[in-house]
């Protein structure tokens, strides 16, 4: 596997649309972090599990990433509403501010994403969940 092949994170029937996400865990800006993926519309899509209000983790129980609707993400610590397409914010206080994306595709059965010039893989990928 070359690294332009990306990183494992779950199979692809793991991901139900507007259900549970799977985090992962990535090296961001330098520092120790996690992503996420959630599927929408039929499609993943993987950020960077960090809040445009206050830099801290969004998840409500670990891998709930969704308002009970399924239409939107949001943070379980004051309520900031995402776009899960875009990673806008759609509301509360990430006001104007938008989640940091990773890419992903679905592949041969699986999830996985890819690291870019600010996010990348863990030295043993295993590292931090
Ligand atoms: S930390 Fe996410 S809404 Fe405040």
């Amino acid at each position: 596997m070359t690294v332009e092949d990306g990183y494992f994170v779950c199979e692809a029937g793991a991901l139900l649309d507007g259900g549970k996400g799977v985090r992962f865990p990535v090296i961001a800006f330098g520092q120790p972090a996690t992503g996420f993926v959630v599927r929408y519309d039929g499609k993943p899509f993987a950020y960077l599990n960090r809040c445009a209000h206050v830099p801290i983790e969004l998840d409500w129980k670990q891998g709930d990433f969704f308002e009970s609707s399924g239409l939107y993400l949001m943070c379980a610590t004051h309520g900031a509403v995402y776009e899960p397409d875009t990673g806008k914010c759609a509301g509360g206080p990430c006001r104007g501010g938008k989640l940091r994306p990773i890419p992903v595709v679905e592949r041969d059965g699986g999830i996985w994403w890819q690291p870019d010039d600010m996010v990348r893989a863990p030295r043993d990928n295993t590292a931090i969940q």
